[in-house]
């Protein structure tokens, strides 16, 4: 089975993605963290990110590996391990860019779909359900007030022990969505047949219950 998850910044789906495929025993693929690792990587070399050309020749030549590990996922970028150094909001912006840009989608989706062909897998990104895997068995589209995903990531860098400020990172948040849902390419949008899920006033244990709750459906059909 695929298990697709879609859903803007802080809405929750990697947590859920990541418990899922956990459960399940599936391979869990965090595709922000390809888009995050084009601008990181670009920017490391100095190419401007708005330079869509450059940009575009530079993914044609990178690497990105998930390496499964106990503690969790790690992210290897051209052979360098850059898994902690990709999750913060300014890589972020970077990765919204790039993600803008036709020849990195069509590069990073035809990877995903190489990775997921396979099955058993649970990606989580933001057109998942509409592009990457149109038929995947299941499909969810999780989101939550901009506030209040806003205090996750806030709560989630400053446990990182990150230098943040609640209101930047609510500016931060609502502007990187304003660019992923209106962008012309593979905007933001739930697939028709999504089971949509707001996780604003849901605990972590109770967006689990609903999602396992679907799956065991799933399963059983
Ligand atoms: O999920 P994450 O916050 O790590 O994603 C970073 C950025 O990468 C998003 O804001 C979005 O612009 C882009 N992205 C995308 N398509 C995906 C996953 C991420 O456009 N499937």
């Amino acid at each position: 089975m695929i298990i697709a998850i879609d859903g803007p910044a802080g809405s929750g789906k990697s947590t859920i993605a990541k418990f899922i495929a956990k459960k399940l025993n599936y391979r869990y693929i965090d595709t922000g963290a390809m888009y995050r690792a084009v601008a990181w990587s670009a920017n490391n070399k100095g190419i401007d990110l708005d330079d869509e050309n450059t940009v575009g020749e530079w993914v044609k030549e990178l690497k990105i590996e998930f390496i499964t590990h106990p503690e969790g996922q790690q992210v290897n970028v051209n052979g360098e391990n850059a898994t902690g150094l990709l999750k913060n909001e300014v890589v972020g912006r970077g990765a919204a860019k790039v993600a803008a840009q036709k020849t990195v989608r069509q590069i990073l989706v035809a990877k995903q779909q190489e990775i997921g062909q396979a099955g058993n897998v649970v990606m989580d990104g933001r057109d998942i359900g509409t592009q990457v895997f149109p038929n995947a068995e299941l499909k969810f589209f999780m989101d939550a007030d901009a506030e209040e995903r806003g205090k996750r990531r806030y709560l989630e860098l400053k446990a990182r022990n990150l230098d943040v400020d609640l209101e930047n990172i609510i500016a931060e948040i609502k502007q990187r969505d304003h660019e992923d849902r209106t962008r012309t390419i593979s905007p933001l949008i739930p697939a028709d047949d999504a089971i949509k899920v707001d996780t604003t006033k849901f605990s972590i244990e109770e967006v689990i219950d609903k999602v396992m709750e679907q799956i065991n459906l799933k399963q059983k059909s």
